[in-house]
């Protein structure tokens, strides 16, 4: 085993080894103890209807129990699985120490049905972020494992309402139960496995999931995208809705986008939205992503017939306070490239794996991988694997990642934020921090980022179909 893995033998002292340092957090506010308990059991998606699901999810709960913190406070959380199969949990998004990060066999060993493992991480950054098992990821998150973690600011915008809203989808046969036709090979080289219906917070998407809000008041809206597959592309009906983060992290407000918001798997969008519509109005939550589905309609702000709250909105600033994430310094960074290729379309690939050069139609047939990260096909969390990049602790990174694919790819990086430069090298003006980024079919993305977290990070796309058919690696920083 390499001995950058050392989780199995340093397992029992984790307990000292997490001592936060001291003066990370601007006075560590509070500890909370959670239990999370990812099962099996049944969920009526409609309310409406006598019909039960079958999902997994933690805590009884689907989507999982929100979990609401303050910046600077402890999380003490003790997953007990009661799973037919091993699990983890990863914070995506979060940056935690590597060895909370929640990925089997590169962080941890895998919780084992009946075990149990407790995280602990303090909570260093504020925004809307998501959890989710790290194992066989393709088939648990479609399941239902996952929730929503939200870390308030210190000092957030003034709102009426903060709304949470996760976003899903989930394939159903004719009795409402779940297709279970995970990892297929056809999916993996494709788009990726999507579902037949959308589902908001659990619950089939549909004008009935409504925001109550009133005449005039300022709704906050965090949009999680929590889908194995789907890409979102979403808008607010009758609303100047301004996006005011993106994966937790405060950007420059900007209004929606007339051709609507694109949310990847993965990806987070808070909006802000001052709710001018009149009392007894209805106003939809739309989704124009594809392929189509029941109900494009998503939910609806329904208007209490009640009296305005205000007649003009707040006139208070919309902005979301940043966090103190390092900045990477351009002049003095390292260039290092990613290069992705594969799937079912696009030009004759060659990929390697374990060393041998063949054609990724052979690679497909006979191990089920169907893409290469610089010119590699690999299983994920494959113990043996080389990293596909060596950073050493503190280096100013530029990471250009190009996709020579026909797939849209939303690459993931655990454990830090990194800034957008340029998609197909034309300048990004908002250079906003993300943890997820789309790239295009063709298209070319660069990112910059302070490899400051020693330990290996997984850096993977959030289709996971596609993580799990080669688009998984992981970035060493030591
Ligand atoms: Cu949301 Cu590596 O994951
Ligand atoms: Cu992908």
């Amino acid at each position: 085993m390499p001995s950058r893995r050392h989780f199995l033998q340093t397992a029992a002292a984790f307990g000292a080894s997490l001592a936060l340092p001291a003066g990370a957090a601007p006075a560590a506010r509070k500890e909370h103890r959670i239990e999370l308990i990812p099962s099996a059991f049944q969920v009526p998606l409609d309310p409406a209807s006598p019909a039960r699901t079958g999902v997994w999810s933690f805590n009884r709960a689907f989507p999982g129990p929100l979990l609401r913190f303050r910046r600077g406070d402890t999380a003490h959380i003790a997953v007990s699985n009661q799973l037919p199969r091993d699990t983890t949990v990863h914070w995506h998004g979060l940056r935690v120490p590597n060895g909370m990060d929640g990925v089997p066999g590169v962080t941890q060993v895998a919780i084992a049905p009946g075990g149990r493992f407790d995280y602990r991480f303090e909570l260093r950054d504020s925004g809307t972020y998501w959890y989710h098992p790290h194992q066989a990821s393709f088939e648990q998150v479609p399941r239902g494992l996952y929730g929503a973690l939200i870390v308030e600011e210190d000092k957030p915008p003034q709102v009426d309402q903060d709304v949470v809203w996760v976003l899903s989808d989930i394939k159903l046969d004719e009795q409402m139960q779940q297709v279970e036709d995970f990892g297929r090979i056809l999916d993996v080289a494709n788009e990726g496995r999507r579902g037949s219906h959308l589902l908001v917070n659990g619950q089939l998407a549909g004008p009935e999931r409504r925001i109550e809000v009133r005449s005039g008041e300022r709704l906050r809206l965090r949009l999680i995208n929590a889908a194995s597959a789907r890409i979102f592309q979403l808008s607010v009906a009758g609303h100047a809705a301004h996006i005011v983060a993106w994966d937790g992290q405060g950007v420059t407000p900007q209004p929606q986008p007339a051709q609507g918001l694109v949310l990847g798997p993965g990806m987070r969008v808070d909006l802000i939205i001052d709710c001018m519509g009149k009392p007894g109005q209805n106003f939809e939550l739309r989704d124009a992503g594809r392929p189509k589905v029941t109900s494009a309609v998503l939910g609806s702000l329904a208007y209490s017939a009640g009296p305005a709250l205000r007649s003009r909105p707040l006139t208070t600033s919309i902005a979301v306070p940043p966090n103190a994430l390092p900045e990477p310094k351009l002049g003095q960074a390292t260039d290092h490239y990613i290069i992705f290729q594969g799937g079912m379309r696009g030009a004759p690939v060659i990929g390697t794996i374990d060393g041998k050069a063949s054609r990724i139609q052979e690679i497909m047939a006979r191990e089920g991988l169907a893409w290469t990260m610089n010119y590699n096909a690999q299983h994920e969390h494959a113990l043996m694997h080389e990293p596909l990049l060596h950073l050493r602790k503190g280096e100013h990174v530029i990471l250009h990642m190009m996709n020579e694919t026909d797939f849209v790819h939303p690459m993931h990086l655990h454990g830090h934020f990194f800034r957008v430069l340029a998609v197909n090298g034309v300048a990004n003006p908002q250079r906003e921090w993300r943890d997820t980024v789309m790239m295009a079919p063709r298209q070319s993305v660069d990112v910059a980022f302070v490899a400051d977290s020693p330990g290996e990070w997984m850096y993977h796309c959030h289709i996971l179909d596609h993580a799990a058919g080669g688009m998984m690696g992981t970035i060493l920083v030591e």
